[in-house]
C-alpha cells in the first residue's frame, strides 16, 4: 500500500507539537526514540525525523511528500515550496537584536556592521528592502552569544518567549517577520499521495477547530 511520507523535526521545539498534532489527528506512531524513521499503525504514513534546515531540500527532491516545519525555514530556503495548512503553534518572530546598552535609533544603525545569524537570506532581503548593507556572519546555533564575545554588533534569530535575548543582555529592535508551524507540500507529490494528504488536511482542520 502507498504511504505518505512526512518530515518532522528530529529534535527541538517543533518536534513535540508536531507529533502531538498527528496524534490528535488519530495517527499513532510507534516511536523508537533513536529511530530516524517510523511508521503509523493506523494510517498509511511514514515519519522521517530530520533536521529543520534540511527539510526544504527533501521536499524539493520528493524524498518526503509533506512536512511540518516552521514557516521561517521556508522563507529562508524554501520559497518555492507551498503551504497546505497553517498549524497555529510554534509561533515566533524572526528579529534583529542588539546589546541592551546600545543606543538604537533605526535600521540604518546596522549599516556596515557585523550581524550574526542562521538566516542569511532573510536578513539580506530585509536589509536590502531598507537600503542597508551589513556584513553577515553565518552561524548555526547559539547565535545570541555573538555580540557578547565581540563577534558581531547585532544578531538576527528566532524570538519566541524572549528569554534567550534577555539572558544574553540583548534587546529586540526590529521584527522582520512572524512565523508559525505549517504543513508544507513537496512540488512532486503523486496524485495517489495527494489523496492521503487530503485526508490528513481534513483531520487537521477539525483538530485546529476543536483547539480554538
Ligand atoms: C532558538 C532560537 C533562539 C531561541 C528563541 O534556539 O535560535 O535562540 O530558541 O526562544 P526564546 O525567545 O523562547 O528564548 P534553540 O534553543 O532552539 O537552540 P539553537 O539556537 O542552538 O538551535
Ligand atoms: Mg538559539
Amino acid at each position: 500500500m502507498t504511504k505518505i511520507r512526512i518530515a518532522v523535526q528530529k529534535s527541538g521545539r517543533l518536534n513535540e507539537d508536531s507529533l502531538a498534532i498527528l496524534k490528535d489527528c488519530g495517527i499513532s506512531i510507534d516511536n523508537g526514540k533513536d529511530q530516524l524513521k517510523a511508521t503509523s499503525r493506523n494510517f498509511p504514513l511514514e515519519v522521517f525525523y530530520l533536521r529543520n534546515g534540511d527539510i526544504p531540500q527533501y521536499l524539493r527532491d520528493g524524498v518526503v511528500d509533506i512536512a511540518i516545519i516552521g514557516e521561517n525555514v521556508l522563507i529562508e530556503k524554501g520559497k518555492d515550496i507551498s503551504i497546505a495548512e497553517r498549524l497555529n503553534f510554534s509561533k515566533c518572530r524572526v528579529s534583529l537584536a542588539v546589546p541592551k546598552n546600545e543606543t538604537y535609533n533605526s535600521i540604518k544603525d546596522f549599516e556596515g556592521k557585523k550581524i550574526a545569524t542562521s538566516y542569511p537570506n532573510t536578513v539580506k532581503e530585509y536589509l536590502a528592502s531598507k537600503g542597508v548593507t551589513a556584513d553577515l556572519h553565518i552561524i548555526n546555533g547559539s547565535v545570541e552569544i555573538a555580540p557578547n564575545i565581540g563577534l558581531a554588533y547585532g544578531i538576527c534569530d528566532i524570538v519566541s518567549s524572549g528569554s534567550t535575548l534577555f539572558k544574553n543582555n540583548l534587546k529586540e529592535v526590529e521584527v522582520m517577520l512572524k512565523s508559525e508551524a505549517v504543513l508544507a507540500v513537496s512540488p512532486t507529490i503523486s496524485e495517489e499521495r495527494k489523496e492521503l494528504l487530503k485526508k490528513i488536511q481534513f483531520r487537521i482542520k477539525s483538530v485546529l477547530q476543536a483547539r480554538q
